[in-house]
């Protein structure tokens, strides 16, 4: 916490007391935040921030927590340059949320490494956390993330932060597990067409949760004596629902059976951690989770598993711009079936110790056809930028999205760029053209938009990326990762 802010704060409002009462908070408290270690709770930081009309901001008074506010809301791209150099993967955003609901089921610390502490959406998730009693360190030198639940102080999880992030929806099953009830917002998050969770409800459910809908919240109860094992049998493949579920039931009586569960390598991640945790979860990668629970799950240290979907962010870039490119600290087995239409389009790919090293040697890439589906298919997160690196194609290839509706809402925006781009239902047609032009875009999703920065790099002239909020949630550091490969990109007002 920063001592200066809070004072500066008690200034502004007039003294110790006024802001006291402002923030209905007792004298010693308003002390013990300003004489000793203790940081201000993530509730009296808002009331304190609105107390003084944002003079004094979040970031300021709890800067391990909150990101830092960016005034500048827009991305410059130029584009016409090659693509060269190194650029190190960060830890996988994917993985990295998840292990953060996880903290709630054990009292004890739990130390996370190669965490993309600068994410936006993990500082909104510690927001979400930090009420519920999770003491938060985060240190961005060094990509460490303590997490501490020694006691839970709240169950609630409030619209106000949820809405910002669909992720959040997995405090509901380690709440319950361990604190057996818990109330959390229906999350917002990315627009991607209706995005529901009765997955997640309907398998609590099997498990003994009593939950009723109410005010746009999930309030839920565990049975007496906790939630139990049952057997669920998801009917369409859901990352999230497997994730809540398997953290359920690490602290469920018995065991519960995931059938059809999801297999990607952020759930196996997840998985691995809570075994070091003491978890007993057998079958994890493949579509039966058996997990038995346990008494009780301690602390522990674990390194999150590199972000397959920035990696291959990043090759679609050079199969658009050009170049070669070192992707360092990441794995080429994450992304298979990425790799086989790059291939397929053209480009060189081999994996050298823990580098990929990719690169396009000839003038076009050639025009493929892919599908998105669970994984081990290709991701639909990856779906925008293959499209992007398909418009400038020799020839043409097809997308056919299958996991989510409303998942092409780049394309408008790349066909203002002078792509030529058909939508079909799901499906889309991209017939390649000699070249885009730069122009004010604006993306409603993460993807989206980096899709949008993706083109602005080969683009002729600028690209105004506007609303550039969505990027911060996803990918650490872009600006400066995409700088010392040759980009010309920068942040502006
Ligand atoms: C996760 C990823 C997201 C990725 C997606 C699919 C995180 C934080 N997000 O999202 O980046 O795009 O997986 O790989 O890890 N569904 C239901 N009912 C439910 C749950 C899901 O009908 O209760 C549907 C969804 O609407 C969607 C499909 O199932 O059509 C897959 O969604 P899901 O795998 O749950 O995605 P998320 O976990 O939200």
């Amino acid at each position: 916490m920063s001592i200066e802010a809070l004072e500066k704060a008690i200034e502004i409002v007039g003294g110790q007391s006024a802001l006291g009462r402002l923030i209905d908070r007792d004298q010693k408290a308003i002390w013990a935040w300003i004489n000793t270690t203790q940081k201000v709770p993530a509730e009296d930081v808002l009331k304190i921030e609105a107390a003084v009309d944002g003079k004094v901001n979040r970031y300021e008074l709890r800067p391990d927590v909150y990101p830092k506010p960016t005034p500048m809301d827009k991305m410059r791209v130029v584009g016409g340059v090659k693509l060269n150099g190194n650029i190190k993967i960060s830890g996988a955003k994917n993985a990295a949320l998840k292990h953060m609901c996880a903290s709630l089921l054990t009292d004890e610390p739990f130390i996370l490494e190669n965490m993309p502490v600068s994410l936006r959406d993990v500082a909104m998730l510690s927001q979400i956390l930090e009420p519920l009693g999770v003491d938060i360190t985060a240190d961005k030198e060094t990509a460490i993330v303590k997490l501490h639940a020694k006691e839970i102080k709240s169950h609630i999880a409030p619209y106000e932060f949820v809405r910002k992030m669909r992720a959040s929806i997995l405090v509901l099953g380690p709440l319950l597990a361990r604190h057996h009830k818990a109330e959390v917002s229906l999350p917002g998050g990315c627009a991607l067409g209706a995005r529901p969770v009765d997955l997640h409800l309907k398998g609590l459910e099997a498990m003994g949760a009593m939950i009723n809908l109410e005010g746009g919240y999930v309030k839920a109860t565990a049975p007496d004596g906790g939630l139990k094992g049952a057997d669920i049998n998801f009917p369409l493949v859901s990352v999230g629902a497997t994730e809540n579920l398997m953290m359920a039931a690490t602290l469920a009586k018995g065991e519960t059976v995931l059938r059809n569960a999801a297999r990607e390598p952020e759930i196996v991640d997840q998985g691995e951690a809570l075994i070091k945790m003491g978890a007993k979860i057998e079958g994890l990668g493949t579509s039966e989770i058996r997990i038995t629970g346990v008494k009780k799950l301690h602390g522990t240290t674990h390194s999150v598993i590199p972000d397959r979907i920035e990696t291959g962010t990043y090759m679609c870039a050079v199969g658009l711009c050009g170049g070669e490119l070192r992707l360092q600290n990441t794995r080429l087995d994450f992304l298979s079936a990425l790799i086989a239409p790059l291939k397929e389009a053209g480009m060189i790919i081999e994996q050298e110790g823990d580098d990929i090293v990719v690169k396009r040697n000839q003038a076009k890439i050639k025009g493929v056809d892919i599908m998105t589906e669970a994984y081990p298919g290709l991701a639909t997160d990856l779906q925008a930028q293959f499209m992007t690196m398909l418009t400038l194609c020799d020839g043409a290839g097809m997308i056919s999205e299958t996991i989510f509706e409303n998942r092409f809402m780049h394309v408008p925006e790349l066909v203002r760029m002078g792509a030529n781009i058909t939508v079909k239902g799901n499906s889309a047609i991209i017939r390649g053209v000699d070249g885009l032009k730069g122009a004010q875009v604006m993306a409603t999703d993460l993807r989206a938009s980096v899709a949008m920065v993706l083109a602005g790099l080969v683009a002729e002239g600028e690209t105004i990326i506007n609303r550039i909020y969505h990027l911060d949630r996803g990918y650490e550091n872009i600006v400066e990762k995409l700088t010392a490969v040759g980009a010309q990109i920068e942040r502006i007002k």
